[in-house]
């Protein structure tokens, strides 16, 4: 028989850490539901000490769920993993996920500590919470940089003290996949009572190597995985949970199974995306939008030929659908709300759906076709309606010798206001008359504008980021006129910091 590989996804917890992506508990629910419908076993759901915010997405994820875990973070303080162990009452099986720096530089200057007190602490923390849960994950963190004799020593200390798993992250990306294998292999041969618990990986994908490194952690040993959609993550993200599972159902020679349903994959990176506004890279693999595509005139040949010439995965094993069906002002609900569950955004309200589709008919007396790219761009807007502040309307003159002008009119929470100013250019003239009346000091960081589809009528996305008081805020939007888009993604961005 096979062995079975636990998954364990973080994209509520380390994936949501990422400046500007925070989720609210709403959307956080959407995402947790569809991890469970893609056969996640463990759902990191968040840190609940850190906020307020936390702690209620945690306890809402928990009644939401049914059968994965949920798992609450917390560090190796008794304070922590009380709160953790109320934000998780309402969860049907439940674990504590704890831990504290083991590499020598977290010892020597995030502690000014010494090895010898780490593991006390290590030991305090793991029994504090087995008087909350069963299931006591340890983590020990910076494992990829810390001495393998010591790391043994604490892997030991606290299987003893009652962890069910413990977790070796190399939380700064710096292993290499033997390294890390190296590294899992020396714990399994050299840690007494090993058998007792679980190891995990959790890899970061500083130097690329995340997924590498996790399937070199598996390989020697490692029975659980800790991932996040489309490799989200601070810096360079985390190790992808749809690579893992794909590398997995390819490779059946490692002969390892897990519970995931992978033909949920494109909905879930999809949604997480657009939930986000956190674009993925074409070529991402696996979910990104040319991962299927063969574009040379060879590879096209042989793929119609033969579909194993080039194709190690079948797309369908995704959940991509070939035979899209095109949306166009004929198509019915019906069509627009299975094409919105393909592209990840799931309607249970049929007043939403009803809104959505009125939209989508307006659009498509003026495209002729309704791409997915549309069809995310309409969902969106549903999602900004119930926002404080929106634009009532945009006035912006510009044109060759003269200098661009724009007057705005804002409406916040049910006020009205106006403002007016120049610019160097039309986005940043609409961009000035917004701060007139919005008096924050805020810098605009970054912008991005992206025509996404082909003609000059097509829709235009554009994402910010803004920053106010040293927080840094995504803001998106799309529309055909990109002056539009982008001053609606300057509000998007000030609705998240503007209560
Ligand atoms: O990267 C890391 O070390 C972590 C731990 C908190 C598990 O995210
Ligand atoms: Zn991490």
């Amino acid at each position: 028989m096979s062995d079975r590989l636990y998954i364990f996804d973080t994209t509520l917890r380390d994936g949501e850490q990422v400046p500007g992506c925070q989720l609210n508990t709403v959307e956080k629910i959407e995402v947790a539901k569809a991890l469970e419908l893609l056969g996640v076993d463990i759902i990191e759901a968040g840190f609940p000490i850190s906020s307020p915010g936390d702690f209620h997405s945690v306890e809402e994820i928990s009644k939401a769920v049914t059968w994965p875990t949920i798992c609450a973070l917390t560090r190796a303080v008794q304070k922590d993993i009380d709160v953790a162990a109320d934000a998780l009452k309402f969860a049907k099986n439940k674990r504590i996920h704890t831990g504290i720096g083991v590499s020598e530089s977290h010892i020597r200057y995030k502690f000014n500590s010494t090895p010898e007190e780490i593991i006390e602490r290590a030991v305090a923390a793991t029994k504090y919470a087995k008087k909350y849960v069963e299931d006591v994950e340890f983590y020990c963190e910076d494992a990829g940089r810390a001495d393998n004799e010591y790391l043994a020593r604490v892997v030991e200390a606290v299987i003893k003290a009652g962890a069910t798993v413990v977790n070796i992250p190399d939380t700064t990306g710096y292993c290499l996949p033997q390294e890390y294998g190296a590294k899992i292999k020396y714990l399994m041969d050299h840690v007494d009572g090993i058998h007792n618990a679980r190891l995990s990986t959790h890899c970061h994908n500083d130097l690329g190597m995340a997924t590498a490194n996790t399937i070199s952690g598996v390989l020697n040993g490692a029975r659980q995985v800790e991932v996040t959609i489309n490799g989200i993550g601070e810096r360079a993200g985390n190790t992808a949970l749809e690579e893992v599972g794909m590398i997995l159902r390819c490779h059946k020679d490692i002969d390892i199974d897990t519970n995931l349903n992978t033909q949920h994959i494109h909905h879930v990176s999809t949604m997480v995306s657009s939930l986000m506004n956190m674009p993925i890279q074409p070529n991402k693999a696996i979910v990104g939008r040319n991962a299927f595509a063969h574009s040379s005139g060879i590879h096209q040949d042989g793929v119609l030929k033969n579909k194993d010439t080039y194709e190690i995965i079948d797309p369908k094993d995704v959940g991509i659908d070939n035979n899209e069906i095109i949306l166009t002002a004929r198509s019915g609900r019906a069509a627009l709300k299975h094409r919105l569950h393909v592209l990840g955004v799931d309607l249970s309200d049929q007043n939403k759906l009803d809104e959505i589709y009125k939209a989508f008919l307006d659009l498509a007396d003026k495209k002729k076709e309704i791409n997915d790219d549309d069809i995310l761009m309409l969902a969106g807007r549903d999602r900004v309606a119930g926002q404080r502040i929106k634009i009532d309307y945009l006035q912006v003159t510009s044109g060759v010798g003269l200098r661009p002008i724009a007057s705005i009119g804002l409406d916040i929470a049910g006020e009205k206001f106006e403002g007016a100013a120049n610019g160097n250019g039309p986005v940043d003239a609409a961009i000035n008359a917004i701060k007139k009346i919005i008096n924050r000091k805020m810098t605009l960081q970054d912008i991005l504008i992206q025509n996404i589809t082909k003609g000059s009528g097509d829709l235009g996305k554009v994402h910010m980021q803004v920053e106010c008081d040293g927080i840094t805020y995504q803001g998106f939007s799309a529309n055909t006129d990109i002056v539009a888009a982008s001053a609606e993604a300057y509000i998007d961005a000030i609705n998240k910091f503007v209560h």
